[in-house]
């Protein structure tokens, strides 16, 4: 039976407090949906509209790569350092604890290994799968000067809709092909057509010069890839340039779960991206953590 004879009889409708909307903290982000901008806070923190994004995905293509032999043991004792997974549907299913929480941003376009032409992805994954898994963001290839070029693009507006018809947001990843230069003037092209395109962010690396203008010039956050595994401070140099020139975050790879202290590693970058570490105090962050670890083993 219902409890009615405590029932308080005063309210109050804070009449003197007119109704806010808190703004979305994401860059070009504010119109998007309910739905969207929820799935958008399990990637990049409230705290600091910042993400540190750890890429575990390349075997979709790639195989086992170095470092992601058996993910199991190598990339699930990082999760907690992660504010964001990016990995295949395979490896979330296979071997991601659904414990994990955090955001997903699922590998949703696929199809040519190493050995051919990199630029002929479709889509992989159905929208139903995603939503099924329950994930945050779906990623996907684009080829801009890519011998598949239109159909990469077309991958993305596919997807796209999809995501917009359910508040998912899509991923756009700008691969750059082997004969394109990776200068600012690409990366601005690549960048700004992925996010007209209705990319609800972006992902690009990092060029060393007039990254600013390719940051400017997306009107939709921008995360950086970490390439090819460098020495642990170039790395930490690349994320604290990319963060101080506009970029949001990071979705780094290699350069995390390739390091010698992979643990260490993407703590480090996660005070680059979200406590404003400059290169040299995280680098020697970086190495204290990496003692410590050795001496409690
Ligand atoms: C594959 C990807 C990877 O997720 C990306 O390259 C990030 O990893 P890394 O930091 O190792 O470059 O998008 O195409």
């Amino acid at each position: 039976m219902a409890d009615t004879d405590d029932l308080k009889e005063t309210h109050d409708y804070h009449l003197d407090i007119p109704q806010r909307a808190q703004p979305f903290p994401l860059k070009g982000c504010d119109s998007l949906d309910w739905g969207m901008k929820n799935r958008l806070s399990r990637i990049f923190a409230p705290t600091t509209g910042r993400t540190v994004m750890l890429a575990v995905d390349h075997g979709y293509f790639m195989g086992p790569t170095t470092g992601l032999e058996r993910i199991d043991v190598t990339i699930n004792p990082l999760l907690p350092y992660a504010d964001t997974l990016m990995c295949t549907r395979g490896v979330l299913r296979a071997l991601t604890p659904a414990t994990f929480t955090k955001g997903v941003s699922l590998r949703a376009s696929g199809g040519p290994s190493i050995l051919k032409e990199l630029s002929d992805e479709r889509i992989a994954v159905d929208i139903e799968d995603a939503l099924r898994l329950n994930v945050a963001a779906m990623a996907v290839q684009v080829f801009v000067g890519g011998e598949f070029e239109t159909q990469s693009i077309h991958n993305l507006t596919r997807l796209v809709d999809q995501g917009l018809r359910y508040g998912l947001p899509v991923l756009g990843v700008t691969a750059v092909g082997k004969d394109l230069a990776r200068d600012a003037k690409y990366m601005r092209l690549a960048t700004r057509i992925c996010a007209e395109l209705g990319a609800t962010f972006v992902k690009t690396y990092y060029v060393d010069k007039g990254f600013e203008s390719v940051t400017a010039a997306c009107p939709v956050p921008i995360v950086i890839a970490g390439g090819k595994k460098q020495p642990e401070a170039d790395a930490l140099t690349m994320a604290y340039n990319a963060i101080q020139q506009g970029a949001a975050g990071v979705d780094m790879g290699r350069n995390i779960f390739q390091s010698d202290a992979p643990a260490a590693m993407i703590q480090a970058v996660g005070k680059v991206v979200h406590d404003g570490f400059s290169p040299r105090e995280a680098f020697a962050f970086y190495q204290d953590l990496k003692q410590d670890i050795k001496t409690a083993r």
